[in-house]
């Protein structure tokens, strides 16, 4: 029985919940058990902070920052770890900072907006460092200090919103009893909950002027009695914004509508005339079971169908379906860790593998032989031929496919290459990718990550022939536990 095994553990206390307790988490699954005086100490998987001492299980709670102490509502107990809900501070952490932002804790972005940026850096190294350690035996002298960002706000260059007609309320609203008619929602779903949208009022990560537009679209909308999409019934008439902005002052906006009408058009109308500043406004019908919009056909309704973004010395085109960076500030130091850990002589051939718009191949291009770029996605092979162009560079082939696939064929009339720069998604490399990189011999292999675990468990095997040199991590996203990872391995 659980009472008897939570006995076991010293610290644990059972005993019922509150009325206002059982409220308040009544969109929970209930454990009626809570720990009492649990000294947070550390973070752990998806940047939860975590208590963990001898001879105990690991628990786990969001929002929590090292050093508070507190009480925790156990919400699921499992052999090796407890994961559980703050509900009372007996202390509060040094390393804790107000979070600017009033959606904090119900949006389920920025979860570290509440820790100091200097510790959210510190956690960040912490965990690329245990990971290489732990996974793939690398010793930790070998990561250089990580890179931070200069900007801790309005980094983001794109934001998705949902429009729902069943927004996410508070315990708040709830329990006021009052009637309740403002339902539609204009924002982010609420983490781990797909049919409900937290309505944002101001979002800290992108410029202003995306809160501005995000606003004056979801009021207009209610204006023009367009239904926000209901999502657990599939209809409505609008469903998605994308709002892109560059470091050029060029911004994009993508409105996804349900279906074709009158009213949709005249939204377009009314944005165009209030937002002389957007240099492209896109939208796409899609009245399919999903969000994606890959397979469908975007157009454009004023101004350009792309925009342009500056790293270094190139400029980029964007199209509504096309990948690019999420920080611009920081791509820059980004490429250049590559371009350092390359430390080229003119003559390579670089395969630059899930390549994206081919902004990587494009930055080195210009100090190597060739660059041959590989991705998936058939638009961004297109943006990055044309970028290509746009950027008159003649030496940068980019093959459409899967990267899998086309190094198990070989690449035709290339000798092998010098670098094979690596920068997979976040669940990182397949197997066969890994016997084929090691297959074709690089001299130098530079491992682009987003998530510090699978590199580590593709660097198992690609250390039985390489060794490695160098890793470097860098901020890309403050205020979220979100960090890249760069390492570089040559030849054994
Ligand atoms: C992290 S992004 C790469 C970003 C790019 N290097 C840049 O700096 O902009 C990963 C890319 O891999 C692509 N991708 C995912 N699976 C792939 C596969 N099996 N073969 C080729 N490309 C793939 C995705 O479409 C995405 O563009």
């Amino acid at each position: 029985m659980c009472y008897i095994y939570f006995n076991l553990v010293q610290i644990y206390e059972l005993y019922f919940v509150s009325y206002l307790t059982i409220l308040k988490l009544s969109r929970k699954r209930k454990i009626n058990i809570i720990l009492k005086n649990i000294e947070l100490n550390d973070v752990g998987s998806l940047g939860k902070a975590l208590s963990k001492a001898d001879n105990q299980k690991i628990i786990f709670t969001k929002y929590g920052v090292p050093g508070d102490i507190v009480d925790i509502q156990v919400r699921k107990k499992r052999k090796s770890y407890i994961e559980g809900d703050i509900v009372k501070f007996h202390n509060y952490s040094k390393k804790r900072i107000e979070p600017k932002c009033k959606h904090f804790e119900l949006c389920g972005g920025c979860s570290w907006q509440n820790m100091k940026y200097e510790d959210q850096l510190f956690y960040k190294s912490k965990e690329v460092a245990n990971n290489l350690e732990r996974i793939a035996k690398i010793s930790p002298e070998k990561t250089l200090p990580i890179i931070k960002s200069d900007k801790k706000y309005y980094y983001r260059n794109k934001m998705e919103f949902s429009f729902s007609n069943s927004r996410w309320m508070t315990s708040n609203e709830i329990n006021s009893k009052k009637i309740i008619n403002d339902k539609n929602a204009l924002g982010f779903h609420k983490s781990g909950m797909w049919s409900k949208v937290v309505d944002i009022k101001k979002c800290f990560l992108q410029t202003n002027i995306s809160n501005k537009i995000r606003n004056y679209i979801k009021q207009r909308s209610i204006e023009l009695g367009l239904d926000f999409f209901d999502l657990t019934n599939q209809k409505g008439d609008i469903r998605t914004l994308t709002i892109r902005t560059t470091t050029l002052n060029e911004i994009m906006v993508l409105i996804q509508f349900f279906k074709d009408s009158k009213k949709a058009n005249r939204l377009l109308n009314d944005l165009k005339d209030m937002f002389p500043e957007i240099s492209s406004i896109m939208y796409v019908i899609n009245s399919k079971k999903n969000d994606t919009i890959y397979d469908l056909e975007v157009k454009c309704y004023n101004g350009k169908d792309y925009i342009s973004e500056k790293i270094g010395d190139l400029k980029f085109k964007i199209s509504a379906k096309s990948f690019f960076q999420t920080n611009s500030f920081q791509t820059i130091k980004l490429y250049n860790i590559v371009k350092r850990f390359a430390n080229l002589k003119g003559d390579e051939l670089i395969y630059d593998l899930y390549c994206g718009t081919g902004t990587i191949s494009l930055f080195l291009a210009n100090l190597v032989k060739k660059v041959i770029g590989i991705e998936t996605v058939e638009d961004a092979v297109i943006a990055a031929r044309e970028n290509a162009k746009f950027n008159e560079i003649h030496n940068a082939e980019f093959i459409w496919g899967d990267v899998k696939k086309i190094l198990k064929n070989g690449i035709e009339g290339n000798s092998n290459p010098e670098i094979v720069i690596l920068d997979p998604p976040r669940n990182g490399l397949d197997k066969s990718v890994i016997d084929s990189v090691i297959s074709i011999k690089p001299s130098k292999i530079i491992y682009v990550s987003c998530n510090s675990s699978t590199q580590a468990r593709d660097l198992v095997d690609l250390n039985k022939f390489y060794n490695f040199k160098l890793s470097q991590s860098i901020d890309m996203f403050p205020q979220t536990y979100h960090v890249e990872n760069v390492v570089l391995l040559e030849k054994i």
